[in-house]
């Protein structure tokens, strides 16, 4: 590989054509990938851009020095709090992404408590088993004990178990609107009741949903109750790197009042350089991002996103209409948004993932946990409702044929049983192994990834968490 950084520089040329070249391999917003990819089109795209390079030496770090970022960002809020129906006196902040959102809002509430009741020393929180796992990421930084809450056949938070899981050191309670894997609004009323009712926080992850619901409620579809005009609801997350259709590097956290938003700042003034007051986790950051954000909001203006939400709904219906006429597939719930998960009934599931594929479409392959059995999931776009007919007949034919399901080889399997088991067993398991049993050799992927699908599908979600570890790590090593 060439050098990043040689002696004597490059031209401007050279450097970026080595820049487009790394991308070429990346997954395109051009219709084919059904996750991953928010794309609003081409204008949105190149307005984006423009903005980007135009705030990008703002630094969000000090809105004294820099104005544009206090300006950028209290538009941004501003606009988020009325989509999401916030009362006078709401306030929030803008964020890296949803994975922020969701830590400064668990944050906010384990500082909130440390205050106002000091006598919770062990704090907790009710998570449905389907909420995202950044919530988990959360609980491991700030020292929060998750308490599962199990998920009824429609894959929404069981109200009922909640209730026999609420104790006196629940801070927060979870709900989604919707989850990312299913696609389905928790029932909000119902757990911001209980978390009202124990004097606990209800938190709702909008990330995925904060830009698309609100608009399918203005066209005229029946949205569940989800934000803030719900009676409970302290906080809400929603992201605009997502269906806001801005670049990577932009969220929001919301909060009812400004109580709970001062447990969400760190500030400190016990060194000897410059005092600080950070909203984020961040310290320096660059406000390109937000920037984009607020352009790409100006140009396309409320009419577009209600198109686009219109748009994803339809293409929505109709391929949950295809997967529930097509022999050997099932939906596993019917989504509120534009979003969702079918499975096989007999066929292999990996193996159908790999046909997608291999006809050009990028599915997401996903893991059984809990209640949910391994399946494809898809995220829809603007871009994807153009090809849903493509889509829909590639899946059928794919299906077709499907071999049955198969299971990892049985050596692979005694690998996984001696890692689960840990010990000396384990131990004796090097990476070399492992990678090899993935399929991975010398950092290169394998043409097919159901053999890979496979194993981390049969593996304990321990297992599979250092195997991910152990695969991620081979990549940058
Ligand atoms: C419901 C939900 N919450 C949180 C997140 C985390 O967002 P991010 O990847 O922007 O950190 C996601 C991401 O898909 C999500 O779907």
């Amino acid at each position: 590989m060439t050098s990043v950084f040689p002696e004597h520089g490059r031209s401007q040329e050279e450097v970026l054509a080595a820049l487009a070249d790394h991308r070429a391999k990346d997954l395109k917003s051009d219709g084919h990938a059904f996750a991953f990819v928010y794309d609003a089109g081409d204008d949105a795209r190149a307005i984006a851009r423009e903005a980007f390079v135009a705030s990008m030496g703002a630094n969000g770090l000090d809105p004294t020095a820099y104005p544009s970022t206090r300006k950028l960002e209290n538009g941004f809020i501003a606009t988020c709090l009325e989509l999401v129906r916030a009362p006078q006196g709401a306030v929030g902040t803008a964020t890296a992404g949803g994975t922020e959102s969701v830590i400064l809002a668990v944050k906010a509430a384990r500082d909130f408590f440390r205050k106002t009741r000091p006598e919770i020393t062990a704090p907790k929180m009710l998570l449905p088993e389907t909420a995202h796992a950044c919530f988990h990421k959360a609980a491991a930084y700030l020292g929060v004990e998750i308490v599962t809450v199990d998920v009824d056949e429609t894959f929404r938070a069981k109200v009922d178990d909640a209730r026999a899981k609420m104790t006196k050191d629940v801070i927060l309670v979870v709900g989604s609107a919707p989850s990312y894997a299913h696609g389905v609004v928790d029932p909000i009323p119902e757990l911001a009741a209980l978390a009202k009712e124990h004097g606990a926080l209800m938190h709702v992850d909008a990330c995925v949903g904060g830009w698309v619901l609100p608009f399918l409620r203005e066209n005229g579809q029946d949205v569940p109750p989800f934000d803030f005009t719900v009676d409970g609801v302290t906080s809400l997350s929603m992201d605009m790197h997502k269906y806001g259709f801005a670049p990577k590097g932009v969220s929001a956290v919301l909060m009812r009042d400004r109580a709970l938003r001062d447990a969400q700042y760190f500030a400190c003034a016990k060194w000897s350089g410059y005092s600080i007051v950070n909203s984020t986790t961040l310290g320096s950051k660059s406000a390109a991002a937000l920037g984009a954000a607020v352009a790409v909001l100006g140009h396309l203006g409320r009419a577009r996103y209600r198109e686009n939400a219109k748009k994803m709904w339809s293409a929505t219906e109709k391929l949950c209409e295809v997967v529930q006429t097509t022999p050997g597939l099932r939906l596993l719930a019917k989504p509120d948004m534009n979003l969702f998960a079918f499975t096989t009934t007999e066929g292999d599931v990996f193996e159908l993932a790999d046909r997608m594929t291999a006809r050009g479409w990028h599915v997401q392959a996903t893991y059984a946990f809990g209640a949910s059995p391994a399946h494809i999931h898809l995220t829809l776009d603007p871009g994807n409702s153009e090809n849903v007919d493509a889509f829909a007949a590639d899946l059928r034919a794919a299906t077709s044929d499907l071999p049955p399901k198969q299971e990892p080889p049985a050596q692979v399997l005694m690998l996984l049983g001696q890692l689960a088991k840990g010990g000396e067993g384990a131990a004796k398991i090097d990476s070399s192994m492992l990678l090899g049993a993935l399929g991975i050799v010398d950092g290169q992927m394998p043409s097919k990834s159901a053999p890979i699908h496979r194993l981390l599908n049969a593996a304990s979600p321990d297992v599979r968490e250092k195997l991910l570890v152990l695969f991620i790590g081979e990549l940058f090593a």
